[in-house]
């Protein structure tokens, strides 16, 4: 992109190839997920949070197979397949090309057997759900609601709260509600009424709050905790301090991503893929995220 705008800003061009720094990777991309991050930075509204540099190829997570690496890259190697969430401190190179540079700090290898398109749908929304997950203390035993169970991070945080032995009441639009018993969670409407619809289900209350929707869901926290309750969430940081809860920004954890993709290779993580788009077509790709509705992931293949 040359210029902040809506999705359709986006073309494909040719950029200068990446630079491969000490401690980088070059990856040759096969698929690259779709975040609400990226069509954000789109609208330019992440401009004060990191320095941004058109022109700009957006994308955050990435899967594909190195083509080379820094001198001082040890962890990884020539021909190996890979996944990162690349999210480094300033905004330009992006992951929706042909090749990409990531810092070998965010990147994994991808278990053998396991397709690049749905370890590329991870990195950033497996990462923000166990980190969340993480923020909130959940353990066995707990009851945990998580607004938008059935989004990129929700449908990582619904299954992984039960990994880790937790109850998980989730809220989806009712066509969703049949896939969020199939994953195991108990499915409640959002909107007007949440806060009697999850009492129903858990009358004293749940022992942590997974937010991702923040507004009236974020602002009915109080209502819903039981005492000593635990919120963390990736909405309003002020907000989210005044209701006394945890503000997450997901970090890259190489580790931490590798332990996730040995899950979805050996089926105890799903990853739902909603729609695929070609590299040419990213921009209706982001646009379909924009939408606000999918369930899953939207993924670019390259
Ligand atoms: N701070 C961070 O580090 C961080 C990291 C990741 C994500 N985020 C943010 O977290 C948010 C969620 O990300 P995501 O990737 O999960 O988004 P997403 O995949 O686009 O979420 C789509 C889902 O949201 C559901 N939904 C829409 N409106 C809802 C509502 N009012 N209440 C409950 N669910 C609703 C939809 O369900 P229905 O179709 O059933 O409506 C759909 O399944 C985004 O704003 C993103 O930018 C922040």
């Amino acid at each position: 992109m040359t210029e902040f705008g809506t999705p359709d800003v986006v073309h494909t061009g040719e950029v200068d190839e990446p630079i491969v720094g000490p401690d980088s990777v070059l990856i040759d991309v096969a698929a690259a997920s779709v975040n609400p991050v990226d069509w954000k930075i789109v609208g330019g509204n992440l401009q004060g949070a990191f320095p941004h540099h058109l022109p700009l190829v957006p994308g955050w997570d990435v899967a594909g197979t190195v083509l080379a690496v820094g001198p001082a890259v040890r962890e990884v190697a020539v021909g190996d397949r890979v996944a990162a969430y690349d999210r480094e401190d300033h905004v330009q190179h992006g992951t929706f090309a042909e090749r990409t540079a990531v810092p070998v700090r965010a990147v994994a290898r991808v278990p053998d057997g396991l397709e690049l398109v749905q370890a590329a749908a991870l990195p950033l929304a497996g990462l923000t759900a166990e980190q969340l997950l993480d923020a909130a203390t959940v353990r066995a035993g707990d009851t945990v609601l998580v607004h938008s169970a059935t989004g990129g991070v929700g449908s990582f945080a619904t299954q992984l709260a039960q990994h880790r032995g937790a109850r998980v009441i989730g809220t989806a639009s009712e066509a969703n509600h049949d896939v969020l018993r199939a994953w195991g969670a108990q499915p409640v409407t959002y909107g007007d009424g949440l806060v009697d619809r999850v009492r129903a289900l858990a009358p004293s209350g749940v022992d942590a709050v997974i937010d991702l929707i923040g507004g009236d869901a974020l602002a009915a926290t109080p209502q819903l905790l039981a005492e000593g309750g635990r919120l963390a969430a990736v909405t309003d940081p002020e907000v989210v301090a005044q209701v006394g809860g945890t503000y997450v920004f997901v970090r890259p954890d190489a580790d931490m991503l590798g332990r996730l993709l040995t899950r979805v290779a050996d089926g105890s993580l799903l990853v739902d893929i909603a729609e695929t788009f070609p590299l040419d077509r990213a921009g209706e790709a982001l646009a379909r995220s924009a939408e606000g509705h999918v369930r899953g992931k939207v993924v670019v293949t390259v």
